[in-house]
């Protein structure tokens, strides 16, 4: 039913989108022995330290601009075939360095996988540069400092992912300033593992126009009502929570609640590999659990091409 309802995924870690598959192959490519963290079935985790550790094992075996391409062009060919017409990712400098190819080649692959995808189907794509947390104040900054200093037409924020019980957010709050005065748009990973502190903290300190998950203001309604009347959108991703035990169910999270609420709320897939998810299972998810139909659908990748990180002429031919 959820098929032809135009879509837009403003939440996704790209080397968390790499599929089991592509993984196995880059594996045999390197020689590398994966069954730490991929067995047959897929993904294999049990908390949010050891997705970490999946996701970051995945991450290394991806080596060239040619890996990064396919790695960018096979998740975009594949959500623009589930009906998606734009995308944001969240791409790691950390990641690239760690991968050894280095932030210029990283760029260079993905920016190639977004044209191949784009010319193939038409999707299109922006990348937001993102600090990891428990990396420490200083790896974030220096993240913000090179998506700062690098200008590059295809990236257009940036964000910080990564465990978001580490550290107090007041100390990232330099690497933000750095990239909005740079004039990119501002995300950050709140409400996800912490509560309502940890999402008035990012508010407080960081001023984001948009929040990664959000979705633990529940807690709170006078937070709630503080993100509707500030029109911070929510970048939420159910399914992701729901498989991360945030909550207890589709039924219990709390897109609907926000919804109802008034805040702007947007689908994502986050992980969708490691989530069992991809972003058509978000929206096909969500009609099922609250009976959206395809004018509400609609409606919600509508508040994420607002919401997006994107030059205004794209933004209208999108809307
Ligand atoms: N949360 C925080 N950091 C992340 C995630 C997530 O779901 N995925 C990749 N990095
Ligand atoms: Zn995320």
């Amino acid at each position: 039913m959820t098929r032809a309802v135009p879509k837009a995924e403003i939440h996704c870690h790209v080397e968390g989108a790499a599929s089991p598959d592509l993984v196995r192959r880059q594996a045999e490519k390197y020689g590398v022995d994966v069954s730490s963290f991929l067995d047959e079935a897929g993904y294999v985790w049990s908390d949010f330290t050891s997705f970490l550790a999946a996701y970051d094992g995945a991450a290394a075996l991806f080596r060239t601009e040619e890996d990064y391409a396919l790695l960018a062009e096979t998740y975009l060919s594949d959500i623009a075939a589930q009906g998606t017409i734009y995308a944001e990712i969240f791409v790691s400098p950390d990641h690239a360095e760690r991968s050894g190819i280095g932030t210029e080649g990283y760029l260079a692959g993905l920016g190639t996988g977004l044209e191949r995808a784009r010319r193939a189907s038409g999707i299109e794509c922006r990348m937001i540069v993102v600090g990891i947390r428990h990396f420490g104040p200083q790896a974030v900054e220096a993240a913000a400092r090179f998506a700062a200093s690098r200008p590059h037409a295809l990236i257009t924020g940036f964000g910080m992912a990564g465990e978001e019980r580490f550290g107090r957010v007041a100390d990232y709050a330099r690497a933000f300033d750095i990239a909005r005065e740079a004039g990119l748009g501002i995300t950050i990973h709140a409400g996800e593992l912490a509560g309502p502190e940890s999402v008035r903290d990012a508010l407080d300190h960081v001023r984001p126009s948009r929040l990664g998950h959000g979705a633990r203001a529940i807690e709170d309604p006078a937070l709630v009502e503080r993100i509707a009347r500030e029109g911070v959108a929510l970048e939420l991703c159910p399914g992701s929570n729901v498989a991360l035990k945030v909550f207890d169910g589709w039924e219990k999270h709390p897109f609907e609640a926000m919804r109802k609420a008034g805040v702007k709320v947007t689908l994502n897939s986050d992980d969708p590999p490691h989530f069992g998810s991809s972003i058509g299972h978000e929206y096909e998810m969500a009609a099922r659990t609250w009976g959206y139909d395809a004018a509400m659908l609609t409606g919600f990748t509508r508040t994420a091409i607002q919401a997006a990180f994107v030059d205004e002429a794209t933004r209208e031919k999108l809307l």
